[in-house]
């Protein structure tokens, strides 16, 4: 390549849905672009590791579940019903590849320059990556997309195969006898449905005395409930301090109300949050800082303290969401295109895809009381709603909560049959500032799951029809 073709209006650092949206919106504008990952397959964590094959893996375990015990009530029946597990992480890998090649698609399509390789800024507006040699990259802006990795935990020696993360969990090459979990969050309660469903004995260690943090208490409370007659094992306020390979199995030792305890088991996943990945950048030299959190500094336009260089998505602070990171890509091009950016930080919603699944936008109950503001609570059941007995998926509710004063909807959340799509209308309605009335007042088809969030809504104001 000449030097004139190292010459980019932006550079951005991670093909991840931040880094991959940022690339592609900026090229939109008429901005020469190129990308940088260490990765050759395109889409960062969530379409490689992530939200994207662990999805896959939950729809097949659901399907495998459903088939297994779940279908006489409908007047089908069943003999019989077998795991292919080889098959099911094939097609995962079949799904995986067929995304990661759509961004290289679309990189195409918008011009943009993909290089494969570790980048680390060199100040002056320099990039440089080391892949197959170097390469040093001239940039009027640099966008900082790293994204995260599992974060550790003192104590639990990661071998990357029975004592693993996220990465290894989506991947077993059997399913195993009993498998611990330490860490009853987002990855926990996903990836340990996935096993639950294909035979394991889960338990699961959970440092807090509730599951889900930042998740609405009530819903997580109805929810651990579910998990419960599911078959999870709970270990509530339990403080791993170590796991380690036992023979051909794995020993977590913990402590719970002051007594020291231990659990054999096969394998071990660790999902105990994430970690900013800020390392290998040269960020220091390049004059970009940190918070105290270790997250890259910014600020509300995504500038970071060094000029010309920006950042996005997990490596910044706010929820580690792929969604929260793609609406940051978008706005961070524009700003850097037309001086202008804007994201609704209160309109972001959050899914767990656990079955059922939980989803939520806006303010928990929680938060709402210790913010001093007043409100009015709807809720509804899902055991009230046509579809949902239809679907024979009856568990769950929806809860609304709205200004006191003035009806305006402050949260919504959902446990319940497809709460991640349910959320959607929830979401718009508040970045439209709408009040629960207007949701009332919004005709919903008949018969649909979308009609319990409405008698939500009507329930704010005392007048659900059908509870
Ligand atoms: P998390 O923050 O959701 O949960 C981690 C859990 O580990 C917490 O409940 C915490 O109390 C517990 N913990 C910490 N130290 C412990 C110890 N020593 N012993 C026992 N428990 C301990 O983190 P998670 O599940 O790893 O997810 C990471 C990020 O990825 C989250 O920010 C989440 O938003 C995101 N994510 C989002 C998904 C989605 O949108 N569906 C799916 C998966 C992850």
């Amino acid at each position: 390549m000449s030097e004139s073709n190292l010459e980019f209006d932006v550079v951005v650092i991670g093909a991840g849905p931040g880094g991959y949206v940022a690339a592609i919106r900026a090229a939109q504008l008429g901005l020469r672009v190129a990308c940088v990952d260490e990765n050759k397959a395109l889409g960062g964590t969530c379409l490689r590791v992530g939200c994207i094959p662990s999805k896959a893996m939950l729809e097949s375990s659901e399907k495998f579940a459903e088939t297994r015990d779940g279908l006489a009530v409908h007047g089908v029946k069943v003999a019989d019903v077998q795991l292919d597990l080889a098959a099911m992480l094939k097609r995962k890998e079949r799904i995986v590849s067929t995304l990661t090649t759509g961004v290289k698609s679309l990189f195409k399509k918008n011009d943009i320059t993909a290089f494969t390789g570790k980048a680390r800024l060199a100040g002056g507006g320099r990039v440089v990556v080391s892949g197959d040699g170097e390469t040093t990259l001239n940039a009027k802006n640099v966008i900082i997309a790293t994204g995260s990795r599992s974060a550790d935990l003192r104590g639990v020696e990661l071998d990357g195969d029975r004592i693993g993360t996220s990465t290894e969990a989506l991947g077993y090459p059997e399913v195993p006898g009993h498998l611990a979990v330490i860490g009853a969050g987002y990855i926990g309660m996903e990836l340990g449905s996935v096993w639950r469903r294909l035979g394991a004995k889960v338990t699961m260690i959970e440092y807090l005395d509730r599951i889900l943090p930042g998740t609405d208490a009530e819903i997580a409370a109805a929810a651990k409930k579910l998990f419960d007659k599911q078959g999870f094992e709970f270990q509530l306020g339990a403080k791993v301090t170590a796991a380690r390979r036992d023979g051909d199995g794995c020993v977590v030792e913990y402590e719970l109300e002051g007594a020291k305890k231990s659990l054999a088991c096969d394998r071990v996943l660790l999902a105990v949050g994430r970690t900013p990945n800020t390392e290998g950048l040269d960020l220091a030299a390049a004059g970009v800082e940190l918070t105290d959190k270790g997250r890259v500094k910014v600020d509300a336009q995504f500038r970071t303290t060094a000029a010309g260089v920006y950042a996005i998505g997990d490596v910044i602070g706010g929820a580690m969401l792929a969604h929260k990171a793609e609406e940051e890509g978008i706005a961070c091009a524009e700003q850097i295109a037309r001086g202008v950016s804007h994201v609704d930080y209160h309109a972001i919603p959050a899914v767990v895809y656990t079955h059922p699944e939980i989803a939520a936008v806006g303010r928990t109950e929680e938060q709402l009381v210790a913010d001093g503001v007043g409100f009015r609570k709807g809720a509804f059941p899902f055991r009230a709603n046509g579809r949902a007995r239809t679907l024979d998926d009856v568990e769950g509710m929806v809860k609304v909560l709205a200004d006191a004063n003035t009806d305006r909807l402050l949260g919504v959340h959902i446990l319940g049959p497809r709460a991640g799509d349910l959320i959607a209308e929830a979401a718009v309605a508040m970045a439209f500032d709408a009040s629960a009335e207007d949701l009332a007042l919004s005709c919903h088809a008949h018969p649909t799951l979308s009609e319990a969030l409405k008698e939500a809504a009507m329930a704010v104001a005392g007048r659900a029809i059908h509870f």
